[in-house]
Order: C-alpha cells, then sequence, then structure tokens
C-alpha cells in the first residue's frame, strides 16, 4: 500500500489539464452491454475505478482495449449476465451492469453493492425503476437477480428520501432504451454524467429527450448500434478540487480542458467568499485575497452543490475568516475526514448533518488516514496548504478518482511522493 506525503506550505504555479469524467465513463463504459458492434470512447481517465469497470465488462464477455484513455470494447465469444461479487463490492458504479444486462439479455445477476464508508447507500430506487419496466426481482446470497421476457415502458418515479438517484437514473435510463414503448423517468438525476450518458446512447440509436432536466422521455427501440469516437465530458469533480486547490494555496494555478458551465454553484459561493474565477480562451484562472470569507453551503442533487466537493470545500472554510456551516443533504453521514482535519488543526465540529467550521490561520502538517476518494481530495488540499509535511495513508483511495495525481500535483511544483507503506 502507497502513502502519500506533502512538504506543504510551498506555493504552486503552472497548469493543469482535467481529465475524463470518472462518473460518466463508468455508465457509458455499461452501456457499451446494450450492443455487440465495436464501441469506441475517448477521455477516459486510467483510474482504479475505470480498470475495475473494464474487468467487470471482461468478465460479462467483453473484450476490451485501453490505451491513451481510449476505450474498445467489443463482443466476445459468449455473454455473461452475472456481475461478481468481488467486482461489485469494490466499486459501487459496478451495479449500473444491471440495466443494460436486463435489457440486452432479458436476465442480469447482480451482486448487491452493500454500504461503504460515506453510508448507507441503498438500490432501492433501481429496484423500483426496473420493475416498473416489467421486471422480475429475486434476491438470493447476496444477489439481485433480474428477469423480463420484454421490457415494457412506463412511467417511472424515481426521487427518494435524498432526492434523485445518479444510478437509478442511468439504470431505468440504459433498461428503457430497448423496452416496448414509451418510459416516463420523473425526478430524474439532472447531473452532467447522465446528460453524458444519454448523449452516447442517441449515437447508438436510442430515443431519448429531456436529459439533463427532471423528466426524462424514452422511446424504446428494437437494438442499438456501437460508437465511433465518442468523447466522455471533463470531470466536473476534479475541475472543482483543483479549483479550490487553487483557493486555498492562493496559488495562480492555471486549469485547462474543464467546463466550468457545469460548476456554476461552486463558482457561485466562491464570489460570496471573495474569491473570483475566471476564464478566457479555455483557460481558468483563480484569485484569491489574503482572507476569503466564510459561506455556509448545503449540499443537493445537481444543479445544487456537489456532495463530491463537501470535503474539500470543507478544507477552504477551515481556513476562512470566520464561522460557516456545511450541511449534507445527499449523504448524511459523509462527515469522516472531520476528525482527519482537525488532526490538521482545523476547527471542526459535526451536529448531525451540519458541519461548523470555525475558520482558523493555519492548518500544520500531519498524519492522516484517507477513508474515501473526496475526503482524501480533502486532506490533499489540506496538506497543500499547511505548514510541514503531511502523510496520507491509503492513498489506494485517490488512485479511484483523480488520475496522476501525484504527478499532476508535482506539475504545479509542489513536493509530494508516494512512498511504499
Ligand atoms: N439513494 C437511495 N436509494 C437508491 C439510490 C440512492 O435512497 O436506490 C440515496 C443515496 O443513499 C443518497 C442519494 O440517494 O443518499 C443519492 O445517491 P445517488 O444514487 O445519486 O448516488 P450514486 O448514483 O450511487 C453517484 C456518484 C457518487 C456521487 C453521487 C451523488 C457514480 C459512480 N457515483 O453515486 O460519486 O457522490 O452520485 O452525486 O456516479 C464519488 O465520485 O466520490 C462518488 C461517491
Amino acid at each position: 500500500m502507497d502513502k502519500l506525503v506533502i512538504e506543504g506550505g510551498k506555493p504552486l504555479k503552472g497548469e493543469v489539464l482535467v481529465s475524463g469524467s470518472k462518473n460518466a465513463s463508468l455508465p457509458i463504459m455499461a452501456a457499451t452491454l446494450l450492443t455487440d458492434e465495436p464501441c469506441v470512447i475517448h477521455n477516459v481517465p486510467r483510474l482504479r475505478d475505470t480498470l475495475t469497470m473494464i474487468k467487470l465488462l471482461k468478465s460479462l464477455g467483453k473484450v476490451v482495449e485501453f490505451e491513451n484513455n481510449t476505450l474498445k470494447i467489443t463482443a466476445g465469444k459468449k455473454a455473461s449476465y452475472i456481475a461478481d461479487y468481488h467486482l461489485v463490492s469494490t466499486m459501487r458504479g459496478s451495479f449500473c451492469v444491471l440495466g443494460p444486462l436486463l435489457a440486452k439479455l432479458g436476465k442480469a445477476k447482480v451482486s448487491l453493492p452493500g454500504g461503504c464508508v460515506i453510508g448507507v447507500r441503498p438500490v432501492d430506487l433501481h429496484l423500483k425503476g426496473i420493475t416498473r419496466l416489467g421486471a422480475t426481482l429475486d434476491i438470493d446470497s447476496g444477489y439481485i437477480f433480474a428477469k423480463a421476457k420484454k421490457l415494457r415502458g412506463a412511467h417511472v418515479y424515481l426521487g427518494g428520501g435524498f432526492g434523485s438517484s445518479v444510478l437509478a437514473t442511468a439504470n431505468v435510463m440504459m433498461a428503457a432504451v430497448l423496452a416496448e414503448g414509451e418510459t416516463i423517468i420523473e425526478a430524474a438525476a439532472c447531473e452532467p454524467e447522465i446528460e453524458d450518458l444519454a448523449n452516447m446512447l442517441v449515437l447508438m440509436g436510442a430515443k431519448i429527450k429531456g436529459q439533463g432536466g427532471p423528466r426524462i422521455v424514452i422511446n424504446g427501440v428494437h437494438r442499438l448500434k456501437g460508437v465511433n469516437n465518442y468523447r466522455i465530458i471533463p470531470d466536473r469533480i476534479e475541475a472543482g478540487t483543483y479549483i479550490l486547490l487553487a483557493a486555498v494555496t492562493r496559488s495562480p494555478i492555471l486549469i485547462k480542458n474543464a467546463d466550468l458551465s457545469h460548476l456554476i454553484v461552486l463558482l457561485d459561493i466562491l464570489e460570496q467568499a471573495g474569491i473570483t474565477v475566471t476564464e478566457k480562451d479555455g483557460v481558468i484562472r483563480v484569485k484569491t485575497g489574503k482572507i476569503f470569507k466564510p459561506v455556509s453551503v448545503t449540499t443537493y442533487p445537481y444543479p445544487g452543490f456537489p456532495t463530491d466537493l463537501q470535503a474539500q470545500y470543507l478544507t477552504l472554510m477551515s481556513l476562512a475568516d470566520g464561522v460557516s456551516v456545511v450541511t449534507e443533504r445527499v449523504y448524511p453521514d459523509r462527515f469522516i475526514h472531520i476528525a482527519e482535519m482537525n488532526r490538521m488543526g482545523a476547527n471542526i465540529r459535526r451536529e448531525g448533518t451540519n458541519a461548523i467550521v470555525q475558520g482558523v490561520k493555519e492548518l500544520r502538517g500531519a498524519p492522516v488516514m484517507a477513508s474515501d476518494l473526496r475526503a482524501s481530495a480533502a486532506l490533499v488540499l489540506a496538506g497543500l496548504a499547511a505548514r510541514g509535511r503531511t502523510e496520507i495513508h491509503r492513498m489506494y483511495h485517490l488512485d479511484r478518482g483523480y488520475e496522476n495525481l501525484d504527478e499532476k500535483l508535482a506539475g504545479l511544483g509542489a513536493v509530494v511522493y508516494r512512498e511504499k507503506e
């Protein structure tokens, strides 16, 4: 296992390129199960999670080549309908093979993912959605076995206690594209990753309207074809993380290959804090004064403030000039990073779903433990802003979602390196 060592407090400069979106890549890779024709997809980040999805697709009978961020996925000799426990339990995103397997093969046996460190994370909305399309379900030995001779279009409501669900929308949309008749998904997730998936499905021949909004209308077709040269959108969470890095270290970093239109809420909040983010000719610049103001935020589904930037934003607020409250409405328990940040001198108190942050003058390096992907990113930001040496143990979490993180940071002049534990 590797740890990441950071010598903090050094000014950063230079440019950083944002990779393709992890959370768009995973369902788009699953969507290739809907066709036997070849699919060529560009701008796929090389991450532990995309490599896990490749393993899963191979176990389901696909032949996959992955070079220079381009995936070529073709049909192998025999398709399987069973998604193994080991591949689904290591990455919940694997669960989005359920919809396409069911639509293409008429059956799918997919391990139930279980909880994870950011919360219980049920899959009831996924199951409700595909049941509405006519699938029958059986749960046995930790697997969900879904069957349907023919899926039929239906009116499906996918809102849950915590709002819409990104991957449930992906699963139901992918099942509905080959169903007979019209499906309407209400309270669909509006995330750009869902829009990206729908755009790819449309290129494959699917009939989808309304993607990017809360009401998606799908008219089933008999078959889907392959795609040549689909390009994944930039990773908005990676881009947001680098914007917050520039802000918290007050560094003139130039960020490229990002789509700021997916980060409007972050820019709005940062502006209130006195931090300006501008874009010219595809180059994003972040300007931070000596101090920045505390601004409270609440996470919501898109276009609200993303839960996937909550931890990194906490790092910023821990150095703000006053008190702010960060409320988590998507994953109420996603606060494990607070204790680690406090070990670095932050002053954050959790009260239920609120993190109450009293800004401090400086953070100090410390050995800390990464608990999940975004919590780890927050600790990297804290480590780079802090005085002294930080060691982030269990750095494999970062490799799940940030492509070449240590190299990208080193390219900005940061003193960061991996060491074996
Ligand atoms: N939920 C239910 N029932 C369901 C599904 C979800 O109650 O059947 C609840 C969840 O427990 C949560 C809320 O609904 O409280 C939203 O969860 P959602 O289903 O939208 O999450 P997801 O689709 O499993 C994706 C991302 C996550 C990101 C969330 C929210 C992927 C592979 N994962 O997960 O990304 O936090 O949407 O935006 O797309 C990450 O990248 O670090 C990450 C965790």
